[in-house]
């Protein structure tokens, strides 16, 4: 790799673009392990950083320019920012992990990974499993909330989870979202697979209505 240099240190120089929910929770972790944070966004975020230690920068040219050892990229894949297009990127290491990890140095992985439980598995098969689970769940929770689900005094403990998945996945940004359907081609399946069985659903439920009718008429 032409344009890295190596990084010696024992912690790392960690870069952050786009400082969301996600972003918040890795800086937490990662500076309890002794790594120095900066971070970019879109929005103001200075005050929350000055509080956890991390420099904010405004401005995402200077911060690229900035001596980071690895670039964390938070941001959701649709909302890449336009900075990192115009960016030099050529010879750069790029590998996929939390959002997308930008390797301007060349560094020893277990350093940014330590405390990480890492599964190998091939991109198709992670796309499936994250459609069936993260996908389908922020879907229901979204159609939960279109709805306008709450608690009321009588709530099972089934309807409770119902009103916490509604409440966790509308806390999340719709550029999340929209990036885990548009971006995962076996999302669109398990939209379609959701609309087939919620109408079997509704069949099994209309069948038992014309049985009590038939019943009722017959008794007529
Ligand atoms: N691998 C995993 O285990 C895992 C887990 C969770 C999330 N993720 C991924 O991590 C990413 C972030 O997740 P999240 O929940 O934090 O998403 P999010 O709520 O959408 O946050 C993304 C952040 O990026 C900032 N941003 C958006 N466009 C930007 C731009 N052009 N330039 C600079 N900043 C920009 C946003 O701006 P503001 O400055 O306006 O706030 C926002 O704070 C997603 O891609 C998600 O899929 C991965």
């Amino acid at each position: 790799m032409s344009t890295s240099s190596s990084c010696q240190s024992s912690t790392l120089k960690l870069g952050i673009i786009g400082f969301g929910p996600f972003a918040q929770f890795l800086a937490k972790t990662m500076i309890k392990q002794g790594h120095t944070l900066r971070a970019t966004s879109r929005s103001d975020h200075s005050q929350l950083c000055q509080d956890l230690g991390i420099s904010y920068f405004r401005d995402a040219i200077t911060f690229l320019e900035a001596d980071n050892d690895v670039i964390l990229i938070c941001t959701s894949i649709l909302s890449l920012p336009e900075v990192l297009k115009s960016m030099p990127l050529h010879g750069l290491k790029r590998q996929t992990l939390f959002a997308d990890v930008l390797s301007v140095k060349e560094y020893p992985r277990d350093l940014l990974l330590k405390g990480c439980r890492m599964l190998e598995m091939s991109c198709e098969e992670h796309d499936k499993m994250a459609a069936r689970s993260q996908f389908l769940t922020h879907t229901i929770g979204r159609v939960l909330s279109e709805m306008e689900i709450k608690s009321t005094p009588i709530s099972t403990k089934g309807f409770e989870s119902l009103v916490q998945l509604k409440e966790g996945t509308v806390k999340d940004s719709f550029d999340l979202f929209s990036g885990l359907f548009l971006c995962n081609r076996f999302a669109k399946e398990e939209l379609k697979n959701l609309e087939i069985s919620f109408e079997k659903v509704k069949l099994k439920l209309l069948d038992m209505m014309n049985v009590r009718q038939d019943i009722n008429d017959s008794n007529l």
